[in-house]
């Protein structure tokens, strides 16, 4: 069978995926362990049929002008910020990402920030190491509670109503705020309570945020909004970093405005705002919520699945821009 579609991978991925690729086109993946530069993207883009990238793929009008031939796009993640979509579709150029299979182990980081966060667990972790444990001391390391306490979702898509699925096991009160709010009997069936905006902020003991990055969530939580939180409270943010304003956040972190905040994603990925990293009182990761290997590589064959039925011309199962 003579393999006339080309596509190019934006990063080595799980070999499943590339094997599935392999099978149907001549496949071009990018030889570096990095983020591609917007030069070889720039590259990479002409001359092919399909593209499978990445979350840090800046995928935008000027990059799909140069290549009138790309039909689609698969991005290998739920989260589709790095894509210009109404460009694609004016272009008619289908756009799928991984919905579902990252849900339940990102709900679980969510958890693992949190409770590291409230349990200190980095900075004893480091203590510990540092050899400087010389004996237990009553006051030691003092956190806070996580039973039993008030938690505030905000967003209550697949991985907010995950997130609060676990809460169950921890006794909490736990509310959410979204903009579409649930049927009255979807929020009985979820043991959820609806709050506004301003309430869930000042009532919360913990916060996790599970919206989209869109306009409208840009910087939803500015000093404003910190300063609504109680002095005792968390923010933890699995979704993306922008929808924090990061220099608000430092400024909250560093006057006691929280209590703390646990990480995994940043408004500049890679960088850190200045001090982020001087702060005892959070956690940090490098947007790692999605990565073990049973969902990293489900994401990867998902998204190969959408750009062989796509160049198929078949239907494809996750098409955003219908
Ligand atoms: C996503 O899929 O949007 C995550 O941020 C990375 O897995």
């Amino acid at each position: 069978m003579s393999k006339d579609k080309r596509v190019y991978v934006t990063r080595k991925l799980p070999k499943k995926a590339l094997e599935m690729l392999e099978r149907e086109f001549k496949v071009e993946v990018n030889p570096h362990d990095r983020v591609m530069t917007r030069e070889e993207l720039e590259t990479a883009v002409k001359d092919i049929d399909g593209l499978l990238c990445l979350l840090t793929d800046s995928i935008d009008s000027e990059l799909l002008e140069l290549n009138p031939d790309l039909k689609v796009i698969a991005n290998y993640a739920v989260g589709y910020n790095n894509i210009d979509v109404e460009a694609c579709t004016k272009k008619e150029i289908k756009v799928s990402n991984t919905p579902g299979v990252l849900t339940d182990t990102t709900a679980d980081f969510a958890w693992t920030l949190l409770m590291a966060a409230a349990r200190r667990i980095i900075e004893a972790d480091k203590f510990t190491r540092a050899g400087k444990y010389k004996g237990w001391g009553p006051m030691m390391f003092l956190g806070g509670d996580i039973y039993g306490k008030k938690l505030g979702i905000i967003g209550i898509g697949r991985i907010g109503r995950a997130f609060a699925r676990r809460a169950k096991g921890f006794d909490m009160d736990f509310y959410y705020y979204d903009v579409n709010r649930l049927e009255k009997a979807e929020e009985k069936r979820l043991g959820l309570e609806y709050k506004n905006f301003e309430d869930l902020l000042k009532e919360s003991d913990f916060i996790s945020l599970h919206v989209p990055l869109i306009p409208q969530t840009r910087h939803l939580i500015g000093e404003e909004e910190l300063k609504l939180m109680k002095e005792t409270a968390y923010l933890i943010n699995t979704a993306r970093g922008p929808i924090i304003d990061e220099k608000a956040l430092v400024w909250a972190l560093k006057n006691g405005e929280i209590a703390g905040a646990g990480l995994d994603v940043y408004e500049e990925e890679p960088n850190l705002y200045s001090d982020l990293d001087k702060l005892d009182n959070t956690v940090l990761t490098p947007h790692i919520a999605s990565a073990s290997i049973e969902t990293r590589t489900k994401m990867a064959t998902m998204a190969a699945e959408n750009l062989i039925a796509g160049l198929k011309g078949k239907e494809m199962p996750n098409l955003i821009n219908k």
